[in-house]
C-alpha cells in the first residue's frame, strides 16, 4: 500500500508496534486481548490476565517455573508467543483443581511436603501432570530424568519425586492399570 511502512521499519524508527487482537483459551475460558505481538504467553497470563500462578523464574527457558500445558503437552510459557497459542487449549495451575477438589498431584505435593518457598511449585506440578500422562513416571529415575527441566532452588527434589510417584499410582489405579 503506498505510504505504508513495514512493522520492522516502524520498530526501527522507535514506533510502538501495532497491537494484535489475540484470543486465548485458558482453563476452558476464551479471553480476547490486544497485545504487542512480541508478548510471551507467560506475560499474557501474568500481566494481562492476572493469572499469576505461573511464575517467571529466569525468563530464558532454563528453570521451568513458567510451565503450562498446551493441548496437554508441557511448554515453557516464557518461550512461547501468546499470538501463537491461539486455537490451542491452555491449562495453568489455576485450572487444575475441580472446584474445591485438588488434583491428585496437588494433594500429593501437600501430603509429601514437596515445596519450601513454593516459587517453582506450580511449574513442577504442571510438568508433573504431563510427566504422568506421558507415561514417564514409572520409577524415581524416570521421574528425575523427565522432570529435569524443572529446577528447585530449595532442593525439594526427593519430595517432588515422591509426590509424583504417589499421584501416578492414583492415576493408574483409577484407570485400572
Ligand atoms: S521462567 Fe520460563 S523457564 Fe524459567
Ligand atoms: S520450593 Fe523453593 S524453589 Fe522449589
Amino acid at each position: 500500500m503506498p505510504g505504508a511502512i513495514s512493522p520492522a521499519l516502524a520498530q526501527a524508527a522507535g514506533a510502538a508496534p501495532a497491537l494484535l487482537d489475540v484470543s486465548l483459551r485458558i482453563n476452558g475460558t476464551e479471553h480476547r486481548l490486544s497485545l504487542d505481538p512480541r508478548t510471551t504467553l507467560l506475560d499474557a497470563l501474568r500481566e494481562h490476565l492476572h493469572l499469576t500462578g505461573s511464575k517467571k523464574g529466569c525468563g530464558l527457558g532454563q528453570c521451568g517455573a513458567c510451565t503450562v500445558l498446551m493441548d496437554g503437552m508441557r511448554v515453557k510459557a516464557c518461550l512461547s508467543l501468546a499470538a501463537l497459542a491461539q486455537g490451542r487449549e491452555i491449562k495453568t495451575i489455576e485450572g487444575l483443581a475441580q472446584g474445591d477438589e485438588l488434583h491428585p498431584l496437588q494433594a500429593s505435593f501437600i501430603e509429601r511436603d514437596a515445596f519450601q518457598c513454593g516459587y517453582c511449585t506450580s511449574g513442577q506440578i504442571m510438568a508433573g501432570v504431563a510427566c504422568i500422562s506421558e507415561g514417564h513416571a514409572g520409577s524415581p529415575q524416570d521421574i528425575r530424568e523427565w522432570m529435569s527441566g524443572n529446577l528447585c532452588r530449595c532442593g525439594a527434589y526427593d519430595h517432588i519425586v515422591a509426590a509424583i510417584q504417589d499421584a501416578a499410582a492414583v492415576s493408574s489405579s483409577t484407570q485400572g492399570g
